[in-house]
């Protein structure tokens, strides 16, 4: 068994919440509100899976599944740029998989192998969101047990890919939260149980006072549960 990879998320008492950063060989699932942060949370990890292991990253490329035509390529050059890094290489090292629908999310994903194969050093992959189609083709209750199954089989895939390449596996979900859901646990994420059992790592991001964004590790097997605070400046995630 292969050691397992961090992944900094640029902020140090983020990193310390989830136990180092975002771990290879585990998927891990960010949820939140509408403007939480998770876009901005997949794009500094697209940057920084790129930095060498004394500055927190796995000097490798990633893929990032974009589902909602949310990857901003200037986004990535402003936190490229505030890490030293060359943008034009740094946008060249991550493979923008567009997925039009939820099958071709499905493919997208199962293509990894293929690109990993053919010697592409990948050991993030981004799914960016991971319910947005899902959520959208399947409605009603006599479709949630298909979806569910599509769902099982796209995430056995991408767990799949992380075991077998020591890769890092970042999902975000869209929930809404209850008003009163701040001190304790979200509503049922989007995903239901099957999503829930798949993730090894589930980090509830929420809005702070002052631009400030909240993390809180829930449902984690193996670290505490708590919270951090973190703010996303025009240079990334910082603390
Ligand atoms: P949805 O994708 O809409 O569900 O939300 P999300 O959780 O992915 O939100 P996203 O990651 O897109 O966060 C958007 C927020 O990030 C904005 O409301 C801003 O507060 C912040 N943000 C985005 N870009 C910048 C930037 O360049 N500078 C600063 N300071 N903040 C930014």
């Amino acid at each position: 068994r292969k050691e397992v990879g961090y992944i900094t998320v640029g902020s140090e008492p983020f990193n310390e919440l989830i136990g180092g950063g975002i771990e290879t060989q585990s998927i891990t699932e960010v949820f939140g509100e509408f403007g939480s942060g998770k876009s901005q949370v997949s794009h500094e990890l697209a940057v920084t899976v790129q930095l060498p292991e004394e500055q927190g990253g796995l000097d490798a490329e990633c893929v990032f599944i974009d589902t909602e035509n949310t990857f901003r390529p200037e986004r990535i050059e402003q936190i490229a740029s505030a890490f030293g890094l060359d943008h034009q290489e740094v946008l060249q090292k991550i493979h923008i998989a567009r997925a039009f629908n939820s099958a071709h999310q499905i493919l997208m994903a199962e293509k990894v192998n293929e690109l990993i194969q053919s010697g592409s050093n990948i050991k993030l992959v981004i799914v960016d969101s991971l319910m947005a189609h899902f959520r959208a083709e399947y409605i009603g209750r006599e479709s949630l047990a298909t979806r569910q199954q599509k769902l099982n089989q796209h995430l056995h895939t991408l767990q799949n890919i992380a075991t077998t390449y020591n890769v890092a596996i970042f999902l975000t979900n869209q929930v809404q939260a209850r008003p009163d859901a701040f001190f304790g646990s979200p509503t049922k994420a989007i995903g239901g149980h099957v999503l829930g059992h798949a993730s090894t790592y589930r980090i509830w991001l929420k809005k702070g006072l002052a631009g400030k964004r909240i993390a809180r590790l829930v449902d984690s097997p193996h670290l505490p549960e708590g919270e951090c605070v973190f703010k996303i400046t025009a240079d990334g995630i910082v603390d």
